[in-house]
């Protein structure tokens, strides 16, 4: 794996090596993470041109836990305020020995210019870009799908929001039709549903979106990629589609309910919900460590038997 840049038209032989990877740093149970020096003498620098409490802060504890160096690059008070290039900025970093760069960028395509145009020395993680795409997220997904519900050929998964605009939806259903699921469901109002290329069955009502189904993913609305036009009321929209108790009763008994963060709690998620026993969202959080393990361990070419 020269770049872990998409989930689109992985295999999903490999979507399952990261995954069984990232059960290996797990160990016993979620929080008994494995420190491993695999990555010892390696530089990792984390470049993330917009905010992240998740991403970001479990990037550098999973490669902290390889033993590489971590360097955050605090933007903000980077020269890029002084106009100096993406690709001019990632030059002068790797000069200074970086080995591999964690990327987040509000343009869609970023981090794949980056690797396009980057020494073959180099390795490019993309942490999220733009609309398009935020991979580690949905590895750490279907990860978390998995370990909860087993395979996926006859689970059925709604995810439920403000679709258009999310990253996260696009990287999770390349990603569960890849591992073979046959049953996602995108639901939300129809100003906030794809427009056209993503599998999965469109819904505009909440109810028959989620009847039946064993996974519930809830997203928040992404006012910053929005246009103020397709805006709902947040009281609009927890009205016609938030989650709460009462309606995951709709969903298959046992259903799990997920949230990539940040939650806009009593928008598209009740907190009664949200802290109940049927949420593994902070699941989801410790589990992204061990995925983000797997795939920095893998673009850097560790083998699955140094792990062993
Ligand atoms: N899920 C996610 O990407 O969260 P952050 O924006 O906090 O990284």
């Amino acid at each position: 794996l020269r770049h872990f840049l998409t989930t689109e038209g992985l295999p999903a032989s490999l979507m399952t090596e990261i995954m069984d990877r990232a059960a290996q740093f797990l160990g016993d149970t979620p929080r008994d993470l494995r420190k491993l020096p695999l990555l010892k003498g390696k530089s990792i620098v984390n470049l993330f041109f917009e905010n992240s409490t998740r991403t970001r802060t479990t990037f550098e504890i999973a490669a902290k836990s390889l033993s590489a160096d971590v360097v955050n690059l605090d933007i903000s008070t980077s020269a890029t305020a002084k106009g100096e290039s993406l690709l001019d900025t990632l030059k002068n970093l790797e000069a200074m020995g970086a080995d591999l760069f964690v990327v987040r960028h509000n343009q869609s395509g970023a981090p794949h210019f980056i690797a396009q145009h980057c020494t073959p020395n180099l390795a490019i993680v993309n942490a999220g870009d733009g609309l398009h795409a935020h991979p580690t997220q949905a590895m750490l997904d279907m990860f978390t799908i998995r370990k909860h519900k087993g395979e996926f050929a006859n689970l059925k998964v709604a995810i439920i929001g403000d679709i258009r605009h999310s990253r996260v939806v696009r990287s999770q259903v390349h990603a569960l039709a890849g591992l073979g699921c046959r049953d996602i469901r995108l639901v939300g109002p129809g100003t906030l549903l794809p427009r056209q290329g993503l599998a999965g069955t469109l819904f505009d009502q909440l109810r028959p979106g989620i009847e039946g189904v064993d996974v519930v993913i809830c997203l928040r609305l992404q006012n910053e990629r929005m246009d103020a036009g397709l805006l709902p009321s947040e009281a609009e929209f927890h009205d016609s589609y938030g989650m709460t108790l009462d309606r995951l009763a709709w969903a298959a008994p046992g259903a799990i309910v997920m949230h990539p963060g940040p939650i806009n709690r009593g928008v598209e998620l009740d907190s009664a919900l949200a802290d109940s026993e049927r949420s593994v969202i902070l699941d989801q959080v410790t589990n992204g460590i061990a995925i983000r393990m797997a795939v920095l361990s893998m673009v850097m070419g560790v083998k699955m038997e140094a792990l062993a």
